[in-house]
């Protein structure tokens, strides 16, 4: 018999196809977003589900599906996750690291790029008809060549951002929670600092750290003082990373330039006091979006799933411990 197993999101067809080998699939083509109740009950008879971020997967959830044995998130964050309760109860939880590193590192750029260039704000101005001509000091940016970039989470991602920073001839400096390897750090050409030097010295900070209960406004009010004012901070990684309130105060006293964001506290709700502002950048959590990165993510969690039901040992476990047992 195959084993039951739930596709909490709509995928590609590919996907279905893909899991229809070895599962007898349920599906959410229509996207029909499913409450937690709903999650409960078409989860209740399953072996597995392919989830998304947008799921919240505890104790609670864990403890009306008996039979689960492993969740596949459509992402490389889990935070949606409690990987600690679903190592109790010997549930497999796997991410999607690797595939999605170049686009959420072109995300991050196009942040950097339009916040200091002022592209959204440009692109208004020119919409709402009040282009009425060439002036020297018309829409004035910022320069991103040369410019001092703090890269704060130096995994994968943030080493793939920092790869982009050559082209622009840019200092790269990073913290994070470990020193990486000094041949990476020779390649990338980018120098480790303490988060206080970073926040000092950057003209762009960009956050790429995961967002965990250390990680939780790691950029508040004291830390967004450090930064010059004339600095930028972009944010593509996970809301809650920043203190949204403390940001938007310090967009609109001058505390600092300008803010990227692709992530927000709460969201998809997110406090509307950004859009009063014209230094920020605003873009719904699509680092990943782009059709081939969202395939393969999509396929890789799938193939997670797979091998965790048939094998035991998916690639991309993140709680190795079940597998042991
Ligand atoms: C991730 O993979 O964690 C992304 O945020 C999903 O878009």
């Amino acid at each position: 018999m195959k084993p039951k197993v739930l596709v909490t999101r709509e995928v590609f067809d590919e996907t279905l196809e893909y899991l229809a080998q070895y599962c007898e699939v349920e599906s959410n083509q229509p996207d029909a977003p499913l409450s937690p109740q709903r999650l409960a009950e078409r989860l209740k008879d399953k072996d597995g589900a392919v989830c998304a971020l947008t799921d919240r997967i505890d104790e609670q959830l864990l403890a009306g599906c008996p039979g689960l044995k492993a969740v596949c998130n459509i992402a490389v964050g889990y935070n949606n996750i409690d990987v600690a309760a679903c190592t109790a109860r010997g549930v497999m939880v796997t991410n999607t690291p690797g595939v999605l590193d170049d686009a959420t590192a072109d995300l991050a750029w196009a942040l950097i790029l339009s916040t200091a260039r002022r592209i959204t704000e440009a692109e208004a101005y020119l919409r709402n008809g009040e282009w009425k001509g060439w002036y020297l000091k018309q829409l004035l940016g910022v320069n991103v060549h040369r410019a001092t970039l703090g890269i704060i989470g130096m995994g994968r991602i943030g080493q793939a951002i920092a790869r982009r920073a050559a082209g622009f001839e840019m200092r790269v400096l990073y913290h994070n929670r470990r020193r990486v390897a000094p041949e990476i750090e020779q390649r990338l050409n980018a120098t480790y600092v303490s988060k206080e030097e970073l926040l000092e010295r950057s003209d762009f900070v960009v956050l790429q750290v995961p967002y965990s209960a250390e990680t939780h406004h790691l950029i508040g009010a004291a830390e967004l003082k450090k930064m010059k004012r004339s600095a930028i901070l972009v944010n593509s990684t996970r809301g809650g990373v920043v203190d949204d309130a403390a940001l938007i105060e310090a967009l609109a006293n001058g505390t600092i330039r300008a803010a990227g964001l692709d992530v927000f506290e709460n969201e998809p709700r997110f406090n509307p006091e950004f859009l009063k502002l014209k230094n920020v950048v605003l873009v719904p959590h699509i680092g990943s979006s782009t059709e081939a990165t969202r395939r393969a993510m999509a396929m890789t969690a799938a193939k997670n799933l797979v091998a965790a039901l048939t094998t035991g040992d998916p690639p991309n476990l993140v709680n190795p411990e079940v597998r042991k047992r």
